[in-house]
């Protein structure tokens, strides 16, 4: 029987078909300002109020401007780190490093060790992978490097992983690169959309491995302390005039969470 993981939203875990499956790892993709982080955070925040040992490595943004980031949102994360829960921490890689590693490389997870000292993860997140491969030229290396982490985070740690992804605004790439949605068991895709002159956040869950998962496009709220709120399908928006106010009976499901 696959173990399932909540996300810490759970309108999300019904849409994936009872959560994401312990110990692989998913992809969530989306333009700048999405709300990947957000959801990342979450994620790991359910993990630790269930006293999960998490990670959150920082690729590009200032680790400390993250965990004050998400204090708007009322979420503090410094009693986990204090009491050693919870381990963020950045890595800034060079594009040369990448390639001069390449397959045999195994700095990055070396740094994963050192700070966790070697003990237990059952979550991580990588914030954004695309950030290893920036300017990298031999896709190759990248794959590899991003292959034999995500076997050592899998294999090893038994870890459930979200290797966060920034996409071009308006593409309709599920990457940065083209090949992280073949390495990961899932995608969830994020994104904002223009509709009867205003934006509106949207997700989805683009593919979920051994799962059933609810295709639908669902529209999303970021609101204090309850962090993501989804609420309905698109489509019921399309064509008729609506406040952000209108919401289905699901959103009280979501904020009946722990927040
Ligand atoms: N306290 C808050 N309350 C409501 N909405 C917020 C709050 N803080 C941030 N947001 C919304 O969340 C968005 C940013 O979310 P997040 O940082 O998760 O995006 P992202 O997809 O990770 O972006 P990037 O690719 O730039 O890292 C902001 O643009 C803002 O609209
Ligand atoms: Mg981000």
């Amino acid at each position: 029987m696959l173990q399932r993981v909540s996300t810490g939203i759970p309108k999300l875990d019904k849409i994936l078909g009872g959560g994401l499956i312990q110990g692989r790892t998913y992809l969530v993709a989306g333009e700048t300002g999405a709300g990947k982080t957000i959801l990342a955070l979450q994620f790991l925040r359910e993990g630790l109020s269930r006293n999960e040992p998490c990670v959150y490595v920082s690729l590009d943004e200032r680790v400390g401007n993250v965990l004050s980031g998400v204090e708007t949102l009322g979420w503090n994360f410094w009693p986990y780190i204090n009491s050693g829960l919870f381990y963020p921490f950045e890595i800034r890689l060079e594009a040369a490093e990448v390639r001069k590693y390449g397959k045999e490389s195994k700095a990055f997870i070396e740094a994963i060790r050192r700070v966790t000292r070697g003990g237990p993860i059952s979550r991580i997140v990588l914030d954004p992978v695309s950030a290893l491969a920036t300017g990298a030229k031999e896709e190759f290396y990248v794959r590899e490097y991003l292959r034999e982490i995500i076997n050592y985070l899998e294999e090893k740690c038994n870890a459930t992983t979200l290797l966060i992804t920034d996409i071009p605004t308006g593409s309709t790439r599920l990457s940065r690169f083209g090949y992280e949605e073949f390495l990961a068991s899932g995608v969830i895709v994020m994104s904002i959309t223009r509709l009867d002159g205003r934006l509106v956040r949207t997700l989805y869950v683009r593919k979920m491995r051994w799962s059933q998962m609810d295709p639908t496009i669902y529209t999303f709220d970021i609101r204090s302390g309850a962090g993501i709120v989804i609420k309905q399908p698109i489509d019921s928006l399309i064509g008729k005039t609506t406040t952000p106010e209108v919401e289905t009976e699901d959103v009280e499901d979501n904020e009946a969470s722990p927040s």
